[in-house]
């Protein structure tokens, strides 16, 4: 059975109250007028919706959402570590904010998700970045009210990276960026520990939400006008481990909703994506037909390396299953160039791969070490001017197979 990851109920109405003693003082500190937020996202779509429900808290507490931090008495970044351009992207905008802090006192700049959750990141924000009043991991964002009241009332700085195996808040308040195009989360964390990627470092174990609190918000989402819902996890073909509904079921009970909606999800992992699946799809009235199947690389000594649990071959007898099934589906995938050890040969795998499945659009990316995973301790020989070489030249067959229809 899945252990059980529920933030208790009493825990949440401690943060209602919390949410109403920073109303309180917000409204003694803005007598004539609202407090205003600013919210910025990095990263992908799962921040995205954790930023939705933020911001949920944020209008709780009384805030009015806007679209600059150059007024906003609380600014959050909501940060991604994916990647170390991601990172450098971030510390270079937090190092905009100083000036409007210099200019108004009191402002709250806050700093908070997956680059957050690294131990050398968080000191590093401590120690360089004395205006930030603000930190916390992605352990603890339902607990956002306590941490303004506490910034609020004692003007001291707060800083909370908790580790857990992970936890599920539900109930949250939710502000919809899109609410045609809406983000419905099904699962949290990730177990897979690729070799390059940080996300289980940052993110927890992976946990899946109750089918029924799911299938409820979906309601919702619909009820919203939503013509399109793209259900989120880092890996959703593991969703329901440990339970008795898994990924095929529950796209069931959300195919089987009425409504005039399709559905859409992010991400499926090559090894967990089983037949039972794509005959689910393609029997489904409402999906969009896209499948986004992240290959990564093309070369078996590579894909050991990454950790990634399936070879060429088996991706590509999936691959196979799945144009035969859904005809008209449309593929993309997501590919790594450089990843330690790897030679010319081996990206030369990764290129007839991808003119061989012949995918409608492909996400790249050049491997970016990320401390504290494997890949970091591995040996890496190839130059960045090598990496950059490859890279150019994936990008150049990318663009001969893109949009074919
Ligand atoms: N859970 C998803 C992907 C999450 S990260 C999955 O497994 O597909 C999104 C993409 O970023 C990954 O698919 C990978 O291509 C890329 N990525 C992750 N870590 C990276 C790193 N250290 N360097 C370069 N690209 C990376
Ligand atoms: Fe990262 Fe792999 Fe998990 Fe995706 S499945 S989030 S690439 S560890
Ligand atoms: Fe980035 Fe965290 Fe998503 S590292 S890609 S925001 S899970």
């Amino acid at each position: 059975m899945q252990k059980n990851f529920l933030v208790p109920k009493e825990q949440l109405d401690i943060q209602d109250e919390y949410a109403k003693k920073v109303k309180t003082i917000l409204s003694a500190r803005y007598p004539d007028r609202k407090p205003k937020a600013y919210i910025h996202t990095y990263g992908c779509q799962g921040n995205v919706s954790d930023s939705e429900r933020l911001k949920g808290l944020i209008v709780k507490m009384g805030y009015e959402l806007v679209n600059t931090p150059k007024y906003a008495d609380f600014v959050l970044y909501n940060t991604c570590a994916v990647r170390e351009h991601a990172e450098d992207r971030v510390f270079g905008n937090v190092g905009t904010l100083k000036k409007y802090k210099t200019e108004r006192r009191d402002m709250i700049i806050a700093l908070c998700g997956c680059m957050m959750q690294q131990r050398h990141v968080a000191e590093k924000i401590k120690n360089s970045y004395p205006f930030v009043s603000l930190v916390f991991g992605t352990h603890v964002s339902h607990r956002l009210p306590e941490f303004v009241n506490r910034v609020l009332c004692t003007n001291k700085r707060v800083f909370d990276f908790t580790d857990s195996d992970g936890i599920i808040a539900e109930g949250l308040p939710v502000v919809r960026g899109d609410n045609e195009n809406a983000f419905l989360p099904i699962m949290y964390g990730c177990d897979n520990f690729c070799s390059y990627c940080i996300v289980p470092y940052v993110r927890g174990r992976e946990r899946s939400r109750n089918p029924r609190d799911i299938i409820l918000e979906a309601i919702n989402i619909i009820d919203g006008g939503a013509k399109l819902i793209t259900l989120l996890g880092q890996n959703v073909n593991s969703y329901g481990k440990g339970t008795d509904t898994d990924f095929s079921d529950l796209l069931r009970l959300i195919d089987g909703l009425s409504g005039d909606f399709e559905f859409d999800f992010m991400t499926s992992h090559p090894k967990d994506c089983s037949k039972k699946l794509i005959d689910t799809l393609s029997q489904s009235s409402h999906y969009c037909r896209r499948l986004h199947l992240p290959v990564q690389s093309g070369s078996d000594r590579i894909l050991k390396l990454m950790n990634r649990g399936y070879t060429r071959d088996e991706y590509l007898t999936l691959i196979d299953y799945a144009k035969n099934k859904i005809p008209d589906v449309s593929l993309t995938t997501d590919i790594i160039v450089g990843f330690p050890s790897e030679t010319y040969e081996d990206f030369r795998k990764t290129l007839s791969l991808i003119e061989e499945v012949k995918y409608d659009s492909m996400f790249t990316f050049i491997y970016s070490p990320r401390k504290g995973t494997k890949a970091f301790y591995m040996d890496d020989h190839v130059s960045k001017e090598e990496k950059s070489k490859w890279f150019q030249e994936l990008l150049a067959v990318q663009e001969k197979y893109k949009i074919r229809r």
